[in-house]
């Protein structure tokens, strides 16, 4: 890697074009921000020192902090040209080690901390042995940077933005900031966690792609505070600036809502689900473990053709096949136990074709690195159970951007397993599980569902959102009777 691109890595630097600058700080005056003293705190270049000095023209003081010199310089040229240039004050600084609070204390008035914060996380810092993180503070009474955002690795801009909180701690204030839609969520979560004093928050969704060249759902997160007013916790989520309505996100009965009004209509289904849902075969070792029929055998995932009884042999259909609702590819998944914990020895002496090919692969097995194989009889897998020998099955993959249900039956007189990625109910028989089919489908479930989910997160469909729909209240809701008609 060129020194340049991990400088650019470190520092999460991707300078917002001056339009987006300029259009956005335009729809905060819109809105009705009025600061007195504007802070980018991360400022570059200053696409945002410029566009606020213009756009908000009450402001008596702009002051633009980044700790790379030669843009503070070129910043510095650029005013030049500038009319406004007498209210602004730049300096040359880091983050992490600068006193917010005694800066912002100093200031008198309505403060707006506004700006573009570093695109990185922690995990990549240590990748490639960046420094660029806030060293172990004493936050909250916490203890480092994992106290304070809950885990290990995180995004820079979340540890930042929740340092602003204290620094505009007792006063009214706002803050904007461009930052990653997951990164303004998990913001707005911690706000209200926290009860920090917000009257009014949005998220105006930004295309990423075409002002930064990333691949990453971004927006424009605000947020104002003030200590004097009831606070507030429900945001709204809008498509651009151009958006007028948007959709309420809040919390609900311990729930996360992406559309308040879609969840209140069907709110009735709210509780918890009949059959718990599941998730697929766990047993980290798909080269050894998964397998294609061929003529002669079973060819692994190390192209070995293997000779095996098929006792202990599973249809298994991957989650890519249940997302984008393939057929089945003859795939097959060796499936060492009916219980999690059980004895495998008994393998030599039912199957000792399966038991040779397993010691065989020994190697690979015994390696596997999470700590709850070597607890378990050699050999072991995760993810079974009763449920999992049932014969009808409702699925559903986590990864996929679709709240898109398959009723999968037997295959060759076999149940069905799946991996890890696919959640899913079990039933003896088909007719149960169409019926659980058709009320997962309805109208009213699939409005819940859709209001929990948020589609922008890598594993949109959760358990915790299936399990939290109860579809056997459709049973004592009138509304029921017009869904299933
Ligand atoms: C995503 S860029 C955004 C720049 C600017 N805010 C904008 O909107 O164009 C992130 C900026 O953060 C600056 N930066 C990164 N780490 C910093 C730190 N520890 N202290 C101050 N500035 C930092 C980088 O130099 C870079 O200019």
């Amino acid at each position: 890697m060129t020194t340049e691109k991990k400088r650019r890595i470190e520092f999460g630097d991707f300078q917002t074009p001056d339009d987006l600058a300029n259009q956005l700080c335009t729809y905060l005056h819109q809105l009705g921000l009025r600061p007195d003293v504007v802070i980018e705190p991360t400022c570059g270049v200053g696409a945002f020192v410029l566009a606020a000095a213009r756009a908000f023209p009450e402001a008596e003081e702009v002051r633009g902090i980044d700790i790379n010199g030669s843009y503070l310089d070129r910043l510095q040229e650029r005013l030049a040209a500038e009319p406004v240039t007498p209210k602004v004050r730049l300096d040359q600084a880091d983050f992490f080690s600068t006193d917010w609070q005694s800066i912002t204390q100093a200031l008198e008035g309505h403060l707006l901390i506004l700006g573009n914060l570093p695109w990185v996380t922690s995990s990549t810092q240590g990748a490639i042995g960046g420094t660029n993180l806030p060293e172990k503070t004493n936050f909250l009474g916490f203890n480092g940077f994992e106290a304070m955002t809950g885990k290990a690795n995180f995004d820079i801009s979340e540890w930042m933005l929740l340092d602003m909180f204290r620094w505009l701690s007792g006063r009214r204030g706002d803050v904007a900031m461009l930052v990653k839609t997951a990164v303004a969520r998990k913001v707005l979560a911690h706000a209200e966690r926290q009860g920090e004093p917000v009257v009014n928050a949005l998220i105006v969704e930004i295309d990423a792609k075409k002002h930064f060249g990333a691949f990453v759902d971004a927006c424009l997160l605000v947020i104002q505070l003030d200590p004097q007013a009831t606070p507030s916790y429900d945001y709204t989520i809008l498509k651009s600036v151009d958006d007028t309505g948007g959709r309420r996100v809040g919390h609900r009965q311990g729930l996360t809502i992406s559309d308040l009004d879609a969840f209140s209509a069907c709110s009735f289904l709210v509780g918890q689900s009949p059959q718990k849902w599941r998730s697929g075969v766990k047993h980290d070792a798909s080269g050894v473990m998964e397998f294609t029929r061929v003529p002669g055998g079973y060819e692994n995932g190390l192209g070995e053709i293997a000779d095996l009884e098929d006792q202990y042999l599973f249809p298994l259909l991957k989650g890519s096949d249940i997302g984008s609702n393939k057929d089945w590819r003859s795939k097959f998944v060796l499936v060492t136990q009916r219980t999690v914990g059980q004895d495998t020895a008994p393998i030599r002496v039912i199957a000792p074709k399966t038991w040779a090919y397993l010691e065989a692969h020994a190697t690979q097995l015994d390696g596997r690195g999470s700590s709850i194989y070597a607890k378990n009889p050699r050999f072991s897998i995760f993810g079974i159970g009763d449920y999992a020998f049932r014969p009808w099955r409702i699925a559903i993959c986590g990864l996929y951007k679709a709240l898109r249900f398959r009723l999968v039956g037997p295959i060759e007189g076999r149940p069905v397993m799946f991996d890890d990625t696919v959640y899913f109910l079990s039933f003896d028989t088909e007719e149960e599980a169409r019926n659980v089919l058709n009320l997962l489908q309805s109208p009213q479930a699939t409005s819940l569902l859709s209001s929990l989910i948020f589609w922008d997160e890598k594993r949109p469909i959760k358990t915790s959102i299936l399990n939290s729909l109860d579809w056997s209240r459709f049973g004592d809701s009138d509304q029921t009777q017009m869904t299933l008609l």
